[in-house]
């Protein structure tokens, strides 16, 4: 089959977003729109404010795509756009224009996961990649094992029970001034601090336990931060930010080492905004090649949330069965529930 290209919409939570990506997993464009400054004055995502921006700034995320992969609207091939999970009004936004779309061109459409979508992330990292493999999710809503055996065969071996790992990066980065979303910005303190500065509780530490609870740390650091004055804390950000985000990359390298073992795969990959993480990333890559296990992580463009990862998804659909011209916006779909 000559090479077509997909079209990827991203409108879940508060990036804008459009992917243009081949039938081999070639990126040809991946524009997206950061709404981050509409919402820092709030200190988290407003889901009316991010609905409104989705709107005002749809169209022109296309156009600019469509510019980028220098092509029109009539060499796209498919429409694929996130109908859950996410914010219900920002998921009708894309939704809409991307029906509309393929209404009008005539063209095969289908909703896919955004979860989906993050693990496609590493389809367009390394094109070679197939199943079966263990799908390690950890963004700013969810933090998921997925044992994944075959296409489109999705198999939860554990998921927060509580709080997903991005929401404890960013609850304690901002309860120590740093802002929404403080994930990056907590990462970049933690390279100049003493990781066992402050010792830290580890959620569901069983061993054979795959499911993963965040909400005891995020209370711990909290207390910490409570019992010592703003100076304190100011002087030892760094090293807060250390003791964080090793107790957090730590407990993830503990559960993936687990499942590997437990589910007998013999590679995995890691996507969703946290692995942008450099020291998971490192963390991951070590323990993989000091068991024997493979491992694919996305590229750092590909691992926050953007429509070329969407449209990777939309690549496996298509060229796996084709896609289905159906969606239902569900703000509370689970990895499993697009499994075929
Ligand atoms: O996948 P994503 O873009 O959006 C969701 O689907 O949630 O993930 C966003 C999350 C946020 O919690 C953000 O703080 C976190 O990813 N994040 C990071 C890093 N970069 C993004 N967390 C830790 N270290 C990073 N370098
Ligand atoms: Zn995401």
């Amino acid at each position: 089959m000559s090479k077509q290209l997909i079209l990827g919409i991203e409108t879940s939570c508060d990036e804008t977003s459009c992917g243009i990506v081949d039938t081999d997993f070639g990126v040809h464009a991946n524009v997206i729109f950061r709404q981050e400054t509409f919402h820092t004055k709030y200190g988290g995502v407003v889901p009316e404010v991010a609905s409104r921006a989705h709107l005002e700034k749809i169209s022109w995320v296309y156009d600019e795509a469509l510019k980028t992969a220098n092509i029109t609207h009539t060499d796209i091939s498919g429409i694929v756009f996130t109908h859950g999970p996410g914010l219900v009004g920002p998921l009708l936004v894309g939704a809409t224009f991307g029906q509309g779309l393929a209404f009008s061109l005539g063209l095969p459409y289908e909703g896919v996961n955004h979860l989906e979508g993050h693990m496609a992330a590493a389809f367009l990292e390394d094109p070679t990649l197939k199943p079966p493999f263990l799908c390690l999710v950890v963004s700013g809503g969810h933090t998921e094992l997925i044992a994944v055996r075959d296409y489109f065969k999705y198999e939860v071996l554990g998921r927060t029970r509580d709080d997903a790992v991005g929401e404890a990066f960013d609850k304690s980065g901002k309860l120590i001034g740093l802002g929404y979303p403080s994930g990056p910005k907590v990462s970049k303190m933690a390279e100049l601090g003493n990781p066992n500065f402050v010792e830290l509780p580890t959620g569901m530490a069983q061993k054979a336990s795959l499911e993963f609870s965040f909400s005891g740390v995020k209370t711990a650091f909290l207390r910490i931060v409570q019992e010592h004055d703003a100076e304190w804390v100011k002087e030892n950000t760094v090293h807060l930010c250390a003791s964080l985000q090793y107790n957090l990359v730590e407990t993830l390298i503990r559960k993936c080492k687990a499942a590997l073992a437990q589910s007998k795969l013999p590679h995995m990959i890691v996507c969703g905004g946290v692995s942008a993480n450099l020291r998971l990333r490192q963390r991951l890559t070590e323990m993989c090649h000091e068991n024997g296990y493979g491992i694919t992580i996305p590229r750092f463009d590909y691992c926050t949330d953007n429509g070329a990862m969407i449209a990777g998804a939309g690549v496996l659909r298509y060229v796996h069965g084709g896609l289905a011209c159906t969606s239902r916006v569900q703000p509370s779909l689970r990895f499993e529930q697009s499994s075929r």
